[in-house]
């Protein structure tokens, strides 16, 4: 069978997602098509009714609709429940059902260059409370880490994350001078707010005097590629790690989703990194 898969979202004719579906259709030797569909608020239900018509086996949701595709699905899974955002739904036996793999997928980018990271004993800094930082926190407190704090401009939204937690991992809500003022205690800090993106590529969420030289940063940000925040962890002679492979990574779950193929996608994290480049 030719798998019809694609994206809905506006705007999104940027978007890396039908290269990395692509990439994976080759990979697992199926045939196929990733489709962009875009359409703004008022053109969605029409987008939508022909996703349906042309029966595809799933699609990805990206912004605006990743909250607003609730509406239209049939089922969701828990983490998308909890979390009220899908960004893949999958087509089963012509019933909708919402995901959301996008704290699953920087899971997975971060387990794989350092699988001994995420441990009963890890302390987690999470900078920023955003959508993709909801997603994260999630997944993050399933891996039963010891501790993930959260650093938030808006500290209300930093404490809603708190009805997200599961098990016994700890959170406290910080600024980001105390998150600054007690750096040295995380063995990750993952940034997640767009400070630092194209093009205010000089924007710096935090200051790093008090990094360890073991801790890993990772900046969710992939443009630019090593944003600010991580030539600065890197000149401190720290562990960093990019925003595409997570990008690679919530594409690689969607497509486990929608084919059952469950691809080794690592060394496409470079190719990934050279096509972002231009190269
Ligand atoms: N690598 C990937 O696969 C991936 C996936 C999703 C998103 N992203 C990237 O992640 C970033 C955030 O996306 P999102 O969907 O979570 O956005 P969002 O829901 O709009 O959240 C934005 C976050 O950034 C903070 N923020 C924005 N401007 C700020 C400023 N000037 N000073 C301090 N904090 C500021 C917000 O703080 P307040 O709450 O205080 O407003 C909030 O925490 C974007 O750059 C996006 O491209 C990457």
């Amino acid at each position: 069978m030719a798998y019809k898969l694609g994206l809905i979202g506006h705007p999104i004719g940027h978007s890396l997602s039908p290269w990395i579906h692509d990439q994976f259709l080759d990979l697992a030797r199926l045939d196929g098509e990733y489709k962009l569909y875009e359409g703004d608020h008022q053109a969605l239900p029409n987008v939508l009714k022909h996703l349906k018509e042309k029966a595809v086996d799933g699609f990805n949701v990206t912004v605006p609709y990743k909250q607003v595709i609730v509406d239209y699905l049939d089922e969701m899974n828990e983490d998308a429940r909890i979390l009220g955002a899908v960004n893949t739904v999958v087509n089963e036996g012509g019933k909708w059902k919402g995901y959301s793999t996008d704290g699953e997928g920087y899971v997975r980018s971060i387990v794989e260059p350092f699988p001994n990271l995420l441990k009963n004993q890890t302390s987690v800094l999470l900078l920023g409370a955003g959508g993709a930082a909801r997603g994260i926190y999630r997944a993050l407190v399933q891996q039963q880490v010891k501790t993930v704090d959260i650093a938030n401009r808006s500290k209300d939204k930093a404490e809603a994350f708190l009805s997200l937690r599961t098990g016994e991992v700890k959170t406290s809500v910080l600024s980001y001078h105390e998150a600054e003022a007690q750096l040295s205690e995380y063995d990750l800090i993952v940034q997640t707010t767009s400070v630092g993106m194209k093009p205010n590529v000089e924007d710096q969420i935090i200051q790093l005097d008090n990094l360890r030289n073991d801790t890993v940063v990772s900046d969710i940000v992939y443009q630019p590629i090593t944003t600010s925040l991580l030539e600065d962890a890197k000149q401190r002679g720290a562990k960093i790690h990019h925003g595409h492979a997570m990008l690679l990574y919530q594409g690689q779950l969607a497509f486990e989703k929608w084919t059952n193929k469950n691809l080794d996608v690592a060394h496409l994290v470079d190719r990934l990194e050279n096509k972002l480049r231009g190269e």
